[in-house]
């Protein structure tokens, strides 16, 4: 993953990161790329964490929440137009575990950012078996049981699935998770148009300290 990380290049140096806890995922040469990183992290204490541990960064701590309402992406891609959007390990907390309803909430994800270079890893699947494989390469094409035969052989296997796969409609590399990144299309603006200008926000205490 930290690969893909360095290989992600979105052509703009503002990011804004989705659910970074205090970076465990992350790496210093990733972080030290972007003149700005606007941090969305309701938990405090990760964001106190996240400034201990990468002082240098240009951190700008936001109180949105834009997850319990999925339609809030719209919000945030209006409001940040200029930023390219990472979800770190986010959406698969978050993304309706129906099948019927998770399609639809994939579909949405993809059209309100639909005018950014964002990407997400996260997880697709649980489970408390050990895989026999770590890593694959696998197509959005490819069905969600052919890519756990992949990982698992033989005998039953109870899974959760956290209605995240293929959202990325695109190749993933899978490793008891997936991670992609799209970039823009042409898209009509004034779509967003409509997004609302006010936002729910975290109570939460202030973080220039
Ligand atoms: C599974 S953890 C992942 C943490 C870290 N990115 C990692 O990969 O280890 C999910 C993170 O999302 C944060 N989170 C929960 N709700 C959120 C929301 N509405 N917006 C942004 N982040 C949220 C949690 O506080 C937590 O830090």
């Amino acid at each position: 993953m930290q690969r893909w990380l360095r290989e992600w290049q979105p052509p703009t140096d503002k990011l804004i990161i989705v659910g970074p806890s205090a970076g465990y995922t992350l790496n210093a040469d990733f972080l030290h790329r972007w003149q700005e990183i606007v941090v969305l992290e309701p938990d405090p204490l990760a964001r106190r964490l996240l400034r201990w541990r990468y002082p240098e960064v240009r951190w700008r701590f936001e109180s949105l929440d834009v997850l319990s309402n999925i339609n809030d992406l719209a919000w945030l891609s209006k409001r940040f137009a200029n930023h390219a959007i990472l979800f770190s390990n986010v959406l698969g907390q978050i993304a309706p575990r129906d099948e019927t309803t998770s399609q639809a909430w994939q579909r949405s994800v993809r059209e309100m950012l639909t005018g950014h270079y964002w990407a997400s890893y996260h997880d697709v699947i649980s489970t408390s078996r050990l895989p026999v494989a770590l890593v694959a390469q696998v197509s959005s094409e490819e069905a969600l049981d052919k890519l756990v035969a992949r990982f698992w052989h033989g005998g039953e296997l109870e899974i959760v699935d956290h209605g995240t796969f293929g959202l990325g409609r695109c190749e993933s590399q899978i490793h008891f998770g997936e991670w992609f990144s799209r970039e823009p299309l042409d898209f009509d603006q004034s779509a967003l148009a409509d997004a609302p200008s006010e936002k729910d926000c975290w109570i939460s205490e202030e973080d220039g300290s």
